[in-house]
């Protein structure tokens, strides 16, 4: 039976990731920071470890085939000093103990999936970025997520196959930015932010866990896109979600000065522009659920 190490699975993705392997009969180990999320069954076992103190239950390697590693602090706090300094080691020293581990201990793994972000790419109305692009993003999530990656990469050394995937704005009902945004459109407050004309490349939960493990199964290596086909723009995510809420928009679009004051610097994630094209997974034969955003968000908020 193939054995998983998932670091994050107890997050949104992670949960999504959990249950596809449990659909496709796989067992799931996962390291969790938080003891109380630790639960022992035959095929779901969970292992304590504290990245930031260099604790790891060497136990979780047993079996182990491939490793998911989706474990980082949430982007979605206030970007003080602190804060943000936790959410680059939650990620980077996550895998430098993985990496410690396989290097010191005898193991099986033969993969390293990593989470990645398309806050990688710069901010952009125009572009359409694909994996080969070069360009980086110099903001505070860029700079994040090009050391993530490159804390991924180090896992080539030891042998093993390393895999990114940059995920983009993923839908769920109860967790992550999609309940951010509905939020205030059920209760008649929505509107689009600055102009609405940046893009939102979304993917349903289904799709991106969908697309970890396809990466899995087809022992793909490099860099991936995951998002859905058809990005769409803020202002007709907007648009899309009132008319299924049956609400409709009468205030202006929210002035990025309003959101700065009220979120601070963390408010660009409201307002950077990353249209993201999916078709290096859809060559490699990935079959989307959900294509375009209505069926997406029917499905979700049915
Ligand atoms: N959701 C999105 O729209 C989106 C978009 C782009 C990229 N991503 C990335 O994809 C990954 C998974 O996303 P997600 O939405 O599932 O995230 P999530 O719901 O916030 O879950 C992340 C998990 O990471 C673990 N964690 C939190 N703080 C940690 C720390 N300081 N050290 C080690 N582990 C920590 C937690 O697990 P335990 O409590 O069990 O330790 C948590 O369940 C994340 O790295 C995220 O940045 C997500």
């Amino acid at each position: 039976m193939i054995k998983v190490l998932i670091t994050g699975a107890t997050g949104l993705v992670g949960k999504e990731i959990v249950k596809q392997c449990f659909e496709q009969k796989y067992s799931v180990h996962y390291l969790t920071t938080s003891k109380a999320k630790i639960v022992s069954k035959k095929n779901y076992q969970g292992f304590y470890w504290n990245p930031s103190k260099n604790e790891i239950d060497i136990s979780c390697l047993e079996g182990v085939t491939t490793i998911i590693h989706l474990a980082g602090a949430s982007i979605a706090q206030r970007w003080t000093d602190k804060n943000k300094i936790n959410i680059l080691k939650s990620r980077v020293e996550s895998a430098s103990i993985l990496f410690n581990l396989l290097k010191n201990q005898s193991h099986q793994v033969e993969q390293f999936i990593s989470a990645s972000a398309i806050g990688i790419y710069p901010h952009s109305l125009i572009n359409f970025y694909s994996e080969n692009t070069k360009e980086k993003s110099t903001s505070f999530l860029g700079q994040v997520v090009s050391e993530w990656e490159k804390s991924a990469n180090q896992f080539t050394k030891l042998d093993i196959k390393v895999s990114k995937v940059r995920v983009g704005l993923v839908l769920d009902v109860e967790e992550g930015a999609l309940p951010k945004i509905v939020n205030p459109i059920k209760f008649g407050l929505g509107s689009a932010f600055g102009s609405g004309k940046q893009w939102q490349s979304w993917i349903h939960k289904t799709d991106v866990a969908g697309i970890f493990m396809y990466i899995l199964n087809n022992r793909l290596k490099g860099v991936f896109n995951a998002v859905a086909p058809n990005p769409i723009t803020n202002k007709e995510l907007t648009k899309q979600l009132a008319k299924l809420l049956k609400r409709s928009l009468f205030l202006p679009n929210i002035p990025k000065f309003v959101m700065k004051l009220i979120l601070g610097e963390m408010h660009i994630l409201l307002f950077e522009s990353q249209r993201v094209n999916s078709k290096k997974i859809e060559d490699l034969g990935y079959q989307f659920k959900y294509y375009c955003i209505k069926p997406a968000l029917e499905n979700l908020l049915k």
